[in-house]
């Protein structure tokens, strides 16, 4: 139940910190340690190539959990939209494992490939919102989310928690197989939650965002480099799905080979800075698109920020970014949906979950 939150979107946004703490918990061992299960564990240090396959923000989630497993465990990743996947199957490795992301469990498209793949005899595992969903049951293996029920239409914990079960996932797989890691997961997971709660309690600044950049805009863009240009990809569903405002999510680097012909007078780009090793490029195409007009909205995070940024989020292990930078993008396409009078949590034309191909 919402109880008395206006919409399930905002709910479940707010939950994303206890989200986090509750994956801690479900994952976390006697001893303290974060583990998976013995047989899942078997099936990914086995593989010697693993394949995402997945659908919207579940098929983001899957480009940065490629960052993850190849980053932390040295596996190769493919990530593969799975209604693409039947047309474009990829030459296949020896031993590939494939991976569902999959919130809801039922998305037609994925189970497609499930099905497929199941045929060709390789194994399969699922991560899911749903226990007992239908690829959850249909596939070899399944890792749980634990985000609880996801209402809203436009996905947000689910999301967060896909992100942090792939982090989780990659980490114990690259422990077990001896590689050198130099942190503690379990403690930049909880860092990273704590760093949700203070943009989450500064709900104001994102609602004055929305205001200021989008009550009225046709267009919006979402830039980034290197893990934020994912990111940039869900702000731009997220924006598109609630307010119905068109918005791409574009590579900082790509903007000058096409996308910067349409940068107008006002048009809003909203440049994510949380990579140290890219944000003096990125910095370079907010320059190069202010230059031609647009109206630029920085978020860095603490550590890479300079003045002027218009928002700066907590500090959190370079990889776990996206938990925290994404945070600020949902809000603020809430607020936009708001403004311009939409309806949050059942947006047109949409399902929360798409069980036809
Ligand atoms: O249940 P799934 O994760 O398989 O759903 C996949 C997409 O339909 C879903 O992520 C969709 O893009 C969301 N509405 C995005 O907010």
């Amino acid at each position: 139940e919402k109880g008395t939150y206006p919409h399930y979107m905002l709910k479940e946004m707010d939950e994303q910190p206890t989200v986090i703490r509750k994956i801690i918990q479900a994952y976390e061992v006697e001893d303290g340690q974060l583990a998976i299960d013995e047989d899942i564990l078997e099936a990914l240090q086995a593989a010697d190539r693993l394949y995402i396959i997945a659908a919207g923000t579940s098929y983001h989630a899957g480009l940065i959990g490629k960052q993850y497993f190849e980053k932390m465990a040295g596996i190769p990743v493919e990530v593969h939209i799975s209604s693409e996947f039947g047309y474009n199957m990829p030459l296949l490795s020896e031993k590939p494992l494939f991976i569902f992301i999959t919130q809801s469990g039922e998305t037609a498209d994925s189970r497609q490939v499930l099905v497929k793949i199941k045929e060709l005899g390789y194994p399969t595992l699922t991560i899911t919102n749903v226990p007992g969903s239908t690829l959850s049951r249909e596939a070899d293996h399944t890792l749980l989310l634990h985000a609880g029920p996801e209402i809203a239409v436009a996905s947000t914990k689910a999301y967060v928690a896909q992100l942090a079960v792939l982090a989780l996932a990659a980490y114990v797989t690259a422990q077990a197989s001896g590689k050198d890691l130099t942190f503690d997961l379990k403690q930049e997971l909880a860092i990273a939650a704590n760093g949700i709660q203070t943009i989450i309690d500064s709900k104001d600044v994102l609602e004055d965002i929305a205001e200021d950049y989008l009550k009225i805009a046709r267009n919006a863009f979402f830039i980034g480099r290197n893990i934020d240009f994912y990111v940039s990809l869900e702000g731009a569903l997220k924006l598109k799905e609630i307010s119905y405002i068109q918005a791409e999510g574009f590579a900082g680097g790509e903007l000058k080979h096409g996308t910067i012909a349409l940068i107008e007078e006002g048009t809003p780009v909203f440049a994510l800075v949380t990579q140290e090793a890219v944000s003096l490029n990125i910095r370079g195409n907010v320059k190069e698109v202010a230059a031609r007009g647009a109206y630029p909205c920085i978020i860095s995070m603490a550590g890479v920020d300079e003045d002027g940024d218009r928002l700066v989020i907590p500090q959190v292990n370079e990889l776990l970014t996206p938990l925290v930078s994404v945070v600020p993008l949902q809000l603020i396409s809430y607020y936009a949906a708001l403004h311009r009078r939409c309806d949050v949590d059942k947006p047109r034309n949409l399902a929360k979950s798409v069980t036809v191909e």
